[in-house]
């Protein structure tokens, strides 16, 4: 929803080592994906293991306005039937992302081949991100889009009559680009071929193929190509949604830099398109056990033992970018605490992520002690080593829940407490992560507690 509630200031303090289980909450990814192709099946995908943070919330909402049936049986155990491709309905309001940049845009892509036309918004962080990146290749197959200017929500979209296939290039590393022309694709007859340079995370190809449409993958030179035969009658599925990777990042990372700490993280995605800090944090030094691989809900998942560790500064092959993008955050502040510099280059997308990334932490850190250089595509931190961050100050999260959850873990490890701003939007994301860190044993704390 867009009505961004009240803001909770939040603290974390020098914790004792972290003990024990973290079962992080389902991949948000999938449990978007998975609301949305089940909306376009026809009859009963089940699921288990969705996230409900607000985010996917939103979408179950969405999916609701254009016709689907979405039930809740128990915590994470949910039911979509399905309207089939093209059965979308006219929304009679309009849809509210709220914070996701995801849901917006893969919902866009979902309904502007069908004869139907909605409008869409979002909080004060969504309506400042750009959706032209979406609405330029919906425009190829006859769909026309007007928002404010920039390309900004809110915006309508009125879907095309007779839509036309497609071959597009994504012009920059993006799952969510592809997977709203994957989308779109969907409900037009013909192939839609969609060129990606750089892989990007692959769940809407996996899950397309999951829910039996005809799609292929090709590596060439120019990159990866994937085309969709439209107009199929996808088929209801069971997805067991695998914990995020993404999410799980945060009790990692909070254990490789709070002093004697040993927790177990079971059942984390693997996925190669996915698992790009967990190759970095390796490359730092850290002490992961990657116990147990194996194969749930289609995805490669272990589960990781982590250690404290003492942990040095690295380059990150650019390269990489892709499969750790929502991890830059995190990645800075053990990057803080590890000795020596870390060298974050090609990562200009996080400047147009829930908040502008580089920006909010390259002042968060700085306010904390932390030497960092920046430049519109870079960050650099300097690392002071384990236990070496002063910390003692109030980082802004921007209306992003990776901003804050990154400056909470970072204050668990430095002198003084690190607070933040406004703690409510990670609850789009991690609803239960405070008393997730507080099993563990981290002193995090809302102001007005
Ligand atoms: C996502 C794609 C990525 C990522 C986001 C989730 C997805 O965004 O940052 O958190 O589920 O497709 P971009 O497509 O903007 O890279």
């Amino acid at each position: 929803m867009s009505g961004h509630g009240t803001a909770i200031p939040m603290t974390a303090r020098k914790s004792g080592p972290l003990k024990g289980r973290a079962e992080v909450p389902g991949d948000k990814s999938i449990s978007h994906r998975s609301l949305i192709l089940g909306a376009m099946a026809v009859g009963e995908t089940k699921v288990t293991g969705l996230l409900e943070g607000q985010d996917v919330l939103d979408t179950a909402a969405a999916m609701r306005a254009f016709g689907a049936e979405v039930t809740q049986h128990g915590p994470g155990d949910w039911s979509v039937w399905g309207v089939g491709v093209g059965g979308f309905r006219e929304p009679e309001q309009v849809i509210d992302c709220g914070n996701s940049g995801t849901g917006v845009r893969l919902i866009m892509g979902c309904m502007a081949t069908s004869p139907i036309t909605a409008t869409f918004t979002g909080d004060a962080s969504l309506r400042k991100r750009p959706m032209g990146r979406v609405t330029d290749p919906l425009a190829l197959f006859g769909a026309q889009a007007y928002g404010r200017q920039g390309g900004r929500l809110p915006m309508t979209i009125i879907g095309a009559k007779d839509p036309m296939p497609v071959t597009y290039t994504v012009p920059m590393p993006s799952a969510q680009v592809k997977s709203a022309v994957l989308l779109a694709g969907l409900n037009t007859p013909g192939q839609t071929v969609v060129i990606e340079k750089e892989p990007t995370r692959d769940h809407s190809e996996r899950m397309l193929r999951g829910f039996g449409a005809d799609l292929t993958v090709e590596n060439a030179p120019e990159g990866r190509i994937i085309i969709l035969t439209g107009q199929p009658e996808l088929k209801p599925q069971t997805v067991a949604v695998p914990r995020d990777p993404s999410s799980a990042a945060f009790p990692v990372c909070a254990a490789l830099i709070v002093e004697g700490s040993d927790i177990l993280v079971p059942g984390v995605s693997q996925n190669p398109t996915r698992n790009g800090l967990y190759t970095t944090l390796v490359e730092m030094g850290a002490d992961i056990d990657f116990q147990n691989p194996r194969e749930e809900g289609g995805e490669p998942v272990a589960d990781l033992r982590v250690r404290f560790s003492s942990l040095k500064g690295i380059e990150v092959p650019e390269e990489r970018a892709a499969s750790m993008i929502d991890e830059y955050p995190i990645l800075s502040v053990v990057a803080a605490c590890a000795e020596g510099t870390t060298i974050m280059r090609g990562i200009k997308e996080l400047r147009v992520k829930e908040s502008d990334r580089i920006d909010a932490m390259a002042r968060g850190l700085e306010a904390c002690g932390v030497k960092i250089e920046e430049d519109e595509d870079t960050l650099i931190v300097h690392g002071m080593g384990a236990g070496g961050v002063p910390g003692g100050a109030t980082a802004k999260t921007h209306i992003d829940h990776r901003i804050a959850m990154s400056f909470l873990v970072l204050g668990l490890a430095s002198q003084k407490p690190v607070s933040v701003d406004d703690g409510s939007p990670i609850a789009t994301s991690f609803p239960v992560f405070e008393d997730l860190m507080a099993g563990l044993g981290a002193r995090i704390e809302r102001a007005n507690k």
